[in-house]
């Protein structure tokens, strides 16, 4: 809040096509430093959104400048979410946010989610299932006619549409692996995932990958300021400056002062000595109360999350993994009588296809201490029993009524 009065006193916006800013220049710099060299450039603007539809057109400007002009294909995966302007909800699937708008969107290719819990076949390892996984964009790759598809896209850790989907150690060496044989871009959206949420910067850390594009938003305002940033590494930088010079496209508000300064404040925070290894460690605490609460409930089958980013996913059985009817509308249940608790949780339908299942997301803050993480869970645990009653009260209700029709 200060750093945002601060800078509105000294200098509260300039257009970037006339001038630079020295708060987006430090934010920039500061960025690529902690990307410890992944990254050498970052561009700030205003939303997560607009940050992968300036990503989508980076990566599309990389192969023009390169003179390869036939690539025009992304290929993403299923279950996830970029954001809902065209572009970025064109290589996302998040079935109910993309239904309305489908005739406007452009084509994609779709591989699998990265889900054990939801794809491991029986007797396979997870590591093998990550492969097998991965894999799946070697296949898709191979079916492409050669030299059209520009990049893949995906959350590092899934957040909205599948809940705290982490993926499997080896899953995104392997798809870089796969990326870098066929020439193609890697590119991961962090805007939900990155900036702390997962006890590291940027989630792909726990991956040691290097992506050749990155997204980043959210806590990089301290949740206060619209700004988001878009990371490129010196294999994007150095096409651009060996053909065009510059970026095609531009935004108003882009580098936008008031942001930058917030932002980099937000990022001092978050790098600051200690901070990264103290979500990890409340990461844990919240880790073993989630399990503690859920490890043994009838209707939950999954736990699962990194850092202070986690999630439950909720099935009518545990042993068929069947989830309920999406007409019970479980989640929304949940999120209501969590809300009557004072607990703002995340709640998602469609966790398994689109359509069905339910899942409960928790972000908390990285403020929050052991008894609140605590007190989080107590309160979801006597919600998601109250949303199971609600549900199941409805499912009898509709069996009854059926039971009736069938009788009359
Ligand atoms: C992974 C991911 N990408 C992009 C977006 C879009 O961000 P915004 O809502 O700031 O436009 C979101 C929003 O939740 C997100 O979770």
């Amino acid at each position: 809040m200060e750093a945002a009065i601060r800078q509105l006193q000294s200098l509260d916006y300039v257009h970037t096509s006339f001038f630079t800013n020295s708060a987006y220049e430090q934010l920039a710099q500061k960025l690529t430093e902690a990307s410890r060299g992944v990254f050498s450039r970052a561009l700030c603007l205003s939303g997560g959104s607009e940050a992968v539809e300036v990503a989508l057109k980076i990566a599309r400007q990389y192969f023009v400048e390169k003179g390869e002009v036939q690539r025009s294909r992304f290929i993403t995966r299923r279950q996830s979410y970029h954001g809902n302007t065209i572009g970025a909800l064109s290589v996302g699937s998040n079935v109910k946010r993309r239904h309305d708008f489908r005739p406007l969107l452009f084509d994609v290719s779709t591989i699998s989610e990265c889900n054990f819990y939801r794809h491991g076949l029986v007797g396979e390892s997870e590591a093998q299932y990550a492969m097998r996984a991965a894999r799946e964009l070697d296949a898709e790759l191979s079916k492409q006619p050669p030299g059209t598809v520009i990049g893949f896209i995906a959350e590092t850790i899934v957040g909205a549409t599948a809940g705290a989907l982490t993926p499997p150690k080896g899953y995104f060496q392997e798809i870089s692996r796969i990326c870098v044989k066929h020439g193609v871009l890697l590119i991961l959206d962090e805007i939900m995932c990155g900036m702390g949420r997962s006890g590291k910067l940027f989630a792909f850390e726990w991956e040691d990958v290097r992506p050749d594009i990155a997204t980043c938003g959210k806590a990089l305002g301290g949740g206060i300021q619209p700004v988001s940033a878009v990371l490129l590494s010196d294999k994007i930088v150095d096409a651009i400056q060996a053909g065009s010079g510059s970026l095609k496209g531009g935004h108003t508000f882009m580098g936008h002062p008031v942001g930058c300064s917030v932002a980099l404040e937000a990022l001092a925070i978050l790098t600051e000595d200690g901070f990264l290894e103290d979500v990890i460690a409340k990461g844990r605490v919240l880790e073993m109360k989630l399990k503690q609460a859920f490890s043994s409930h009838p209707h939950v089958g999954a736990i699962r999350g990194r850092g202070l980013f986690w999630a439950i996913e909720l099935v009518s059985d545990r042993t068929t993994k069947e989830p309920f009817p999406a007409d019970a509308r479980l989640n929304e249940l949940i999120k209501r009588s969590a809300f009557t608790r004072g607990l703002l949780i995340y709640p998602g339908g469609g966790t398994v296809d689109g359509t069905v299942g339910d899942h409960i997301l928790l972000a908390p803050s990285a403020t929050a201490d052991a008894t609140e993480l605590h007190e989080i869970v107590d309160r979801l645990s006597l919600a998601v029993d109250t949303g199971l009653k609600a549900a199941n009260s409805r499912i009898d209700q509709w069996a009854a009524d059926r039971r009736k029709k069938l009788t009359r």
